[in-house]
C-alpha cells in the first residue's frame, strides 16, 4: 500500500529518496515524508499531498537538507486522514528515534491507552506513532536500537513493513518485515530498504528478500538478520531483471495507456516456452511437480480480488467447460473468514498481480492450513503470495504501475488459457483439438493490435459520454466478467457509477434505471449465446437506452440495433474475454482523461492492498 525506501551510504541521499519515492507514489500517494540523520541530529519534512510537493519542500530548504542516511515513505491513509501530522515518520516521544511504517498495528489503541496513562502525548491519529512511542520505550530499558525494535514487536498485533533510525545509533537502519513486502538492496559501500525493487533498481539489482518475523539491521558495510527472537538467519542475495524502462512511462501520457497498449507484449510473453503450437499443448515448469494433484483433484477453488477475481470468474468458464474440472471462485476475502471446506483432494488457485494483496495471502494460509495444493497465478516475481504457494505460473506482464490493473488482467486469462489447454489435453482431448486451441491462443496478441490500431471510435463515444453519470454494463457467459471488470474500469479512474451485470439478470431489477439517458455497454460476440444476448439488447432498446456494443467485425445485424458498435476480431468463446475486455479498458481511460481526473493515480485507491 505505502512505500518505503531507505539509504545509508557515502552519497546525499535525498535525491535517491525522492526519486525513489516518486517511483514508489503508485502504492500510495496521499502524503509523504522523509527523515534525515546528519551531524547526530534528525531532520524531518512531511507533507501532504504529493511526493511533488514535498519535494518542492524540501527544494525551498535551499540544499541544506542533504545526509548520507535517511528514509522517505509515501502513504495510503488507514489510521487517520491524510494531512503534515499524521504522514511519516513518526518520532517516539524523545524525538531521537523516527520510525517509517506499512501495514496495521491492530492492537495499537490498547498500546496508546497504555502509553498515554503513562505520560504519552501524540500528535497524530496513525497507529505508527504508537508503534514509534513504544520504540522509545523499550529503547530506554534495553539501551540498544536492535533489541528496543525486537522488544516492541514482540508486542505488536498486526502487519508491517517498516524502518526504524535513532540518532542514538547514527550508523545503522533498522529494518523489519511481517505481512508488508520488505526488501534489502545490496550495494558497494551504500545499502537499501525498500518496499519494491523499482525503488532502488537504477543503484542496485542484488537483493535480499525479508521474509515474516524477520528483523535487519542495515550498516554501509552490509547487513544481519535476526528474527524477533534474536536468532540469527542466513539470506541469500538475489537478482532483479527488472528494466528502467519497465517502470517509466515511455512516452505515453500515462502509465494506463502505456500498459493497455503492451497487451500485445505481456500476452506474448505470458505463453513464450510454454505454448506447444505444433503440438497442441502447453508446459507449465511450475506445475509439473503437482501434476497429479491436479488431475485427482476433486475440485478447484479459484480466490482473489477485484480485477483478478473478475480473471478467476472467467477462469471457471475455462475450466468447466474446456477442462471439465468443477471450479468454485470466491472473494480472498470472504474466503479467508468463511471457514471454508476445504480437503486435501482440493487445489486451490490465488490469482494476484501484486502477490501481496493480504486478503489474498491470507486467503492462501487458510487453504494451506486446511492440507489443499495451494497454486500462484502472480505476476511479481518473489511476492509472498508466489514464495508461499506450492507451486504456480507467473504471468510475466512486467510491473503494472497504473492503479486500474489492465494488461495483468489479459495475462492472468491467457496463464488460464495455459493451464486449462495443458489440463484438457492431460484429460484426453486429443492433438487435433488441442492445435485449435492453441492456434486460438497463439492468435491472441495480433486481435489485441488490431483493437489497439484502430481507436477513433472508441473515442468518439467516450467524448459522448463523458458527462453521463452512471453507465450499465452487461455481457453473458464467460463475457459476463468482461462486463464487471469494464464496469470496474470506469469507476475506478472516471468516477462515473457504473454497473456490470449479467444481460438476462436485467430484466429482474437494473431495467428499471434504463431510460433515453442510460449508456448501456454490451459485449456481444458471435457465440452460442449470441441470439440471447441480441434479445437483451431488444430490450434495452425498448427503453429508449444508448446502447454501446462491443460486437466482432462480421456481425451485420448489430449496426441496426445499436448506437454504437466497436468491431473486435472473432475469438473461440472462453478465450474472447482477453479480446472483448481490451474496448472497455481504452473506452474508461479516454472517458477519464476527458474528465481530467488523476488516471494512474485514481482518489482513494493504491496499487497493492496490503491491509484487510
Ligand atoms: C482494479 C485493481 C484491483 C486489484 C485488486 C487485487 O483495477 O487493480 O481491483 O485487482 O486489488 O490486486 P492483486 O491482483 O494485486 O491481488
Amino acid at each position: 500500500m505505502c512505500g518505503i525506501i531507505g539509504y545509508i551510504g557515502e552519497k546525499n541521499c535525498v535525491p535517491i529518496l525522492l526519486e525513489g519515492l516518486r517511483r514508489l507514489e503508485y502504492r500510495g500517494y496521499d502524503s509523504a515524508g522523509i527523515a534525515l540523520i546528519k551531524d547526530g541530529r534528525f531532520h524531518i519534512q512531511k507533507k501532504a499531498g504529493k511526493v511533488s510537493d514535498l519535494a518542492e519542500a524540501i527544494r525551498l530548504l535551499d540544499g541544506t537538507f542533504t545526509a548520507t542516511l535517511g528514509m522517505g515513505h509515501t502513504r495510503w491513509a488507514t489510521h487517520g486522514e491524510p494531512n503534515d501530522a499524521n504522514a511519516h515518520p513518526h518520532w517516539d516521544a524523545t524525538k531521537k528515534i523516527a520510525v517509517i511504517h506499512n501495514g496495521i498495528i491492530e492492537n495499537y489503541a490498547a498500546i496508546r491507552t497504555k502509553l498515554v496513562r503513562d505520560g504519552h502525548t501524540f500528535t497524530g491519529k496513525t497507529d505508527t506513532e504508537v508503534l514509534a512511542h513504544l520504540i522509545g520505550v523499550m529503547y530506554e530499558e534495553s539501551k540498544d536500537l536492535t533489541t528496543a525494535v525486537r522488544h516492541a514487536l514482540a508486542e505488536v498485533e498486526g502487519t508491517y513493513g517498516l524502518v526504524v533510525l535513532s540518532v542514538h545509533e547514527p550508523d545503522k537502519m533498522i529494518a523489519a518485515r511481517k505481512g508488508s513486502p520488505l526488501i534489502l538492496g545490496v550495494g558497494e559501500g551504500e545499502n537499501f530498504v525498500a518496499s519494491d525493487a523499482s525503488a532502488i533498481v537504477d543503484h542496485t539489482r542484488n537483493v535480499v528478500y525479508l521474509d515474516d518475523g524477520e528483523i535487519a539491521v542495515v550498516t554501509r558495510e552490509g547487513f544481519r538478520t535476526v528474527t524477533i527472537d534474536d536468532v540469527s538467519v542466513t539470506k541469500q542475495v538475489q537478482e532483479v531483471t527488472l528494466e528502467l524502462s519497465q517502470i517509466e512511462r515511455g512516452g505515453y501520457e500515462h502509465f494506463m495507456l502505456k500498459e493497455i497498449n503492451e497487451q500485445p507484449e505481456t500476452i506474448t510473453n505470458a505463453m513464450r516456452g510454454r505454448l506447444l503450437v505444433d503440438q497442441g499443448n502447453v508446459v507449465l515448469g511450475g506445475l509439473r511437480h503437482v501434476m497429479d494433484k491436479l488431475l485427482c483433484a476433486r475440485r478447484f477453488v479459484i480466490t482473489a480480488c477485484g480485477t483478478s477475481w473478475h480473471a478467476g470468474l472467467v477462469g471457471k468458464y475455462m475450466f468447466e467447460q474446456i477442462a471439465k474440472m468443477p471450479t468454485e471462485v470466491e472473494y480472498a476475502s470472504e474466503f479467508r473468514y468463511r471457514n471454508p471446506i476445504i480437503r486435501s483432494d482440493d487445489v486451490v488457485f490465488l490469482i494476484s498481480q501484486s502477490g501481496e494483496t493480504a486478503d489474498t495471502l491470507a486467503a492462501a494460509r487458510e487453504a494451506k492450513a486446511k492440507h489443499a495444493t495451494v497454486l500462484g497465478i502472480v505476476n511479481v516475481v518473489g511476492s509472498s503470495i508466489a514464495r508461499e504457494s506450492h507451486g504456480g505460473v507467473y504471468i510475466h506482464a512486467g510491473p503494472e504501475i497504473g492503479v486500474a490493473s489492465t494488461k495483468a488482467f489479459t495475462s492472468q486469462l491467457t496463464v488460464l488459457a495455459l493451464i486449462t489447454l495443458m489440463l484438457a489435453r492431460a484429460r484426453g482431448m486429443s492433438e487435433a483439438d488441442g492445435r485449435v486451441l492453441a492456434e486460438e491462443i497463439a492468435s491472441l496478441p495480433d486481435k489485441v493490435r488490431a483493437i489497439l490500431r484502430n481507436t477513433e471510435t472508441i473515442k468518439a463515444i467516450a467524448h459522448e459520454f463523458k458527462d453521463t453519470p452512471t453507465a450499465l454494463y452487461l455481457g453473458r457467459g464467460a463475457n459476463f466478467p468482461v462486463a464487471l471488470e469494464g464496469a470496474l474500469k470506469l469507476k475506478e479512474i472516471s468516477y462515473i457509477h457504473a454497473e456490470g451485470y449479467p444481460a438476462a439478470e436485467m430484466k429482474h431489477g437494473p431495467i428499471a434505471l434504463i431510460d433515453e439517458a442510460m449508456p448501456v455497454v454490451v459485449v456481444v460476440p458471435k457465440d452460442a449465446i449470441y441470439e440471447k444476448v441480441m434479445s437483451n439488447i431488444q430490450e434495452v432498446r425498448a427503453r429508449k437506452g444508448r446502447i454501446i456494443a462491443v460486437a466482432n467485425e462480421d456481425d451485420d445485424e448489430i449496426e441496426g440495433l445499436a448506437e454504437f458498435v466497436i468491431r473486435v476480431p472473432r475469438t473461440y468463446g472462453f478465450f474472447g474475454p482477453i479480446i472483448n475486455v481490451i474496448p472497455l479498458q481504452l473506452l474508461a481511460y479516454y472517458i477519464a482523461v476527458a474528465r481530467g481526473t488523476n488516471v494512474d493515480q485514481p482518489r482513494n485507491l493504491a496499487k497493492s492492498v496490503t491491509v484487510e
